[in-house]
């Protein structure tokens, strides 16, 4: 009911339009068509199975320490309210509190053309009507440039996550018109120090009046995660979900698609180099060896995972009990029925009970052997925390 309320305090306060107040909880991003359309305007069919699961994308679920780093510059001065409440709209979404499972912690740091500013923390009251109140004045109480430096914003919100974090996963947001590389800051080293720490970006670039400033700060973003400021609140509430969702550290998260429309799966990937008899190969708990049953999966797993992998062969998750058995991938959730693909090079023996890959003139191929008789290295899989799913960056289940 508290909530509600603080819905209402900001429609009657606000100069800026709340139309409305339709849920787009269940909004994932991607329509759930099996065919995409090519260039020639014809369909083609894709592989008519997902490549993985999604991730669980509930906004108001969401358990995050969210970094809204904003430009405060000439240009963004003419666009502020729009900005501010176009801020604002999103974190109604979310439940913002300072303590709860299920609650995000939101701070909100200003950036010129010298300077970055915390003018709302992460230990500050978590509330709306604070944020709001803080955001509204935050760019009468600082001077303007015609342009601002971004690294000084993303280097402050690294500090501030750093210095504060707790159970939560960090995320960053950019609002930012202008793009400024002179000098000795450059943004996109900044964004990169963002990700190598596991902290995902939405950026939210503004049509500046010369138009070439979007593509720059599209580049800072995570993959699939570069919006514009014409984008519905839907997508941003979308894109802000994503940041929740993250591998363990170490893990690779799968991801498919180029930069902007990458997306990203609620699985993550590891390399265990040692060798093993693949009836002895034990992935951690709650995780099993890699499913590798979509083309794109097998894709990802050549490019990302197999440059540490000696010799050119790993094993996958692929079993069958025995000669006259199906063979299924195992997880430790549910067995995927085998649907031929990767097909196997030659007829399993009756002996095979454990499906290898292994790279032949480049290309990674499926074989079959007894899992008694060669080792090799082998990838696991687990999935990645959500919004749905409060896990430490160990892995570990928490609720
Ligand atoms: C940047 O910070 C310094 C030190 O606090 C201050 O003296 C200066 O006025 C600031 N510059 C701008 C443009 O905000
Ligand atoms: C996977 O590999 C591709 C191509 O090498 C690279 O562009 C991409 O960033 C990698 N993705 C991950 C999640 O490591
Ligand atoms: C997978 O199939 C095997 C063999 O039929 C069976 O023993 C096992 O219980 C199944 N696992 C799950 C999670 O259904």
């Amino acid at each position: 009911m508290l909530f509600r309320r603080y819905l209402v305090f900001l429609f009657l306060s606000s100069v800026a339009c709340f139309s409305t107040t339709t849920d787009y909880d269940d909004y994932d991003g991607y329509s759930t068509t099996e065919s995409v359309t090519s260039s020639d305007g014809f369909s083609t069919t894709v592989f008519p199975i997902a490549d993985g699961p999604s991730c669980e994308n509930i906004p108001k679920k969401s358990w995050l320490d969210l970094a809204v780093v904003v430009e405060c510059s000439h240009v963004t001065l003419t666009q502020w309210t729009a900005i501010y409440t176009n801020i604002l709209s999103y974190l109604s979404r979310l439940t913002i509190a300072d303590t709860g499972d299920h609650t995000t912690r939101v701070s909100i740091i200003t950036y010129n053309h010298e300077n970055a500013t915390v003018v709302y923390s992460f230990t500050d009251p978590q509330n709306l009507n604070r944020i709001h109140i803080a955001l509204k004045n935050a760019i009468s109480t600082t001077k303007l440039g015609e342009s601002a430096k971004i690294f000084k914003g993303f280097r402050l919100a690294k500090d501030e996550i750093d210095r504060l974090k707790g159970f939560r996963i960090p995320g960053v947001v950019l609002y930012a018109a202008t793009y400024d590389d002179s000098g000795d800051g450059n943004p996109l080293l900044a964004s990169q120090e963002l990700k190598m720490d596991m902290v995902k970006i939405v950026t939210i670039s503004f049509e500046a009046s010369n138009g070439v400033a979007t593509p720059q700060i599209s580049a800072l973003a995570s993959p699939g995660l570069a919006l514009t400021s014409r984008d519905p609140v839907k997508n941003f509430g979308w894109a802000v979900g994503q940041l929740n969702c993250i591998c363990p550290a170490g893990w690779t998260q799968l991801v498919i698609g180029s930069q902007a429309d990458a997306k990203t799966y609620s699985d993550c990937f590891f390399t265990y180099t040692a060798q093993v008899l693949p009836a002895f190969t034990n992935c951690p708990q709650d995780n099993n060896l890699a499913t590798v049953y979509t083309p794109n999966r097998l894709d990802f797993l050549r490019r990302n995972m197999s440059y540490s992998i000696e010799g050119g062969a790993f094993s996958v998750g692929l079993v069958r009990t025995d000669g006259d058995s199906p063979w299924y991938w195992q997880t430790y959730i549910e067995n995927i029925t085998y649907t031929n693909y990767p097909e196997f090079v030659a007829p399993p023996a009756a002996t095979d009970a454990y499906g290898y890959l292994q790279l032949v003139n480049g290309d990674w191929k499926l074989f079959s052997d007894d899992g008694m008789t060669n080792s090799r290295p082998y990838i696991c899989q687990t999935r990645s925390c959500d919004t749905n799913y409060v896990c430490d960056m160990q892995g570990n289940k928490h609720y």
